[in-house]
């Protein structure tokens, strides 16, 4: 099933009621890896697969929560003082529903279906694109028709407290204002942004490695845990300074001294990638994708030897991708631990690009990886009712 004609048909059959349909979008982070926790600089870009929302009210005060991907339904009483995350899909959307309530949205009953297009445990947002469909849908169903950085934050906060994964704002912030043909340049700290334009000649190549690491969410957590211990030492020497943002690769190498050597490869990474991000924004404006590239390069290396969140299998893929014609740049792209890289390249090379790797990855591993040939798409939104019986998505 795609778009919206189809699960406005599913949700029809299921609930035999006319839904409105909302969908927003999986990402992919063209630089700016574990910055946006320690309130630094992100640039992700919004993907044409998307988690697809039909939803229309019920008279109690109900949520009813299914999705063609899994079997099970949710239910959910919004009036029940204890509701208990069951550690599964629909925690995403009841930990949002919950979130808007405690911000004083006055939530009415529902009957939601959700289709989920980007694919799982990819790397690629999926579960911050159900978060965003779910936090629009149940908002303006309200009503209401909140600002969109509050809507991220909501999303985020329902996320690190509900689901209990302690993400940053990059995900739910992008799947809200991506921008087709755009990246967007992110000031994790102001919540300020600014698009850059991608050049029409190259396409971003995304390479799932298939690989999910046992260990991402523990590994994610802690690295965020290791970063507020250097803010908390750097702290005593450096008063004021209030995240890694705050530090210059200066004043880290005076005050090596105070961090063990893990934490201080830690902050090295936070603190020149971001740097990273401000140099790859000059280098896209000026469309000088050479030089972006090798921003992109010096980020993976230093996500595998210093921050250390690389694997195998995303390492095999950089370096095979560098070895390909027209590639301008590689890495991996998200959390790490498995997933995806992100690739560069130019549009008349993106092809065999892809073929090649495939082959390449499976050779070496036996692994069939997923490709996808992708090119920046529009943030969530509803879909207008005229065109939920067209050809859509
Ligand atoms: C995950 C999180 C994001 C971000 C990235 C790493 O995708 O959800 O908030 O921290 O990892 O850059």
């Amino acid at each position: 099933m795609r778009g919206s004609t189809s699960i406005a048909e599913q949700f029809r059959a299921k609930f035999g009621a006319n839904p409105r349909v909302y969908r927003a979008p999986g990402r992919v982070n063209l630089i700016g890896e574990h910055t946006d926790y320690n309130e630094g600089y992100v640039m992700p870009v919004a993907l044409g697969f998307y988690c697809w929302l039909a939803i229309s009210p019920r008279d109690d005060q109900k949520l009813v929560i299914s999705s063609d991907g899994f079997s099970d339904t949710a239910e959910v009483e919004l009036d029940s003082p204890e509701i208990h995350p069951r550690k599964t899909w629909s925690d995403y959307p009841v930990g949002v529903a919950l979130e808007l309530k405690r911000a004083g949205v006055p939530l009415r009953g529902a009957n939601l279906l959700i289709h989920g297009e980007v694919p799982m445990g990819a790397g690629l947002s999926s579960s911050a694109a159900i978060e965003v469909a779910t936090a629009l849908a149940l908002a303006e169903q309200s009503g209401h028709s909140p600002d969109r950085v509050q809507l991220a934050l909501l999303c985020q906060k329902a996320e690190n407290e509900f689901v209990g994964a302690r993400c940053g704002i990059m995900d739910q912030f992008i799947s809200l204002h991506g921008r087709k043909n755009h990246a967007l340049l992110l000031d994790c700290r102001a919540l300020d942004f600014e698009l850059v334009a991608i050049p029409e000649c190259v396409r971003l190549v995304i390479c799932n490695t298939m690989v999910k690491h046992e260990h991402a969410s523990s590994g994610y957590n802690q690295r965020r845990a290791e970063c507020e211990e250097a803010v908390q030492r750097l702290a005593k020497v450096l008063p004021g300074i209030r995240s890694l943002r705050d530090v210059t690769l200066d004043q880290l190498d005076l005050h090596r001294g105070t961090l063990s050597e893990v934490l201080y490869k830690r902050a090295l990474h936070v603190i020149a990638e971001n740097a990273r991000v401000l140099g790859a924004t000059e280098a896209l404006r000026a469309e000088d994708l050479e030089r972006f590239g090798k921003r992109m390069a010096e980020s993976h290396s230093s996500l595998r030897d210093l921050y250390e969140v690389s694997c195998v299998e995303l390492d095999l893929m950089v370096d095979q991708a560098n070895r390909q014609e027209g590639v301008y740049g590689a890495r991996m792209t998200g959390g790490g631990f498995g997933g995806s890289t992100i690739n560069l390249v130019e549009s008349r090379f993106a092809d065999a690009f892809a073929e090649n790797m495939a082959r390449g990855y499976e050779k070496e591993t036996g692994i069939v990886p997923q490709i996808y040939i992708c090119a920046p798409a529009e943030g969530a939104g509803a879909i207008r009712s005229s065109s939920v019986g067209e050809k859509s998505g």
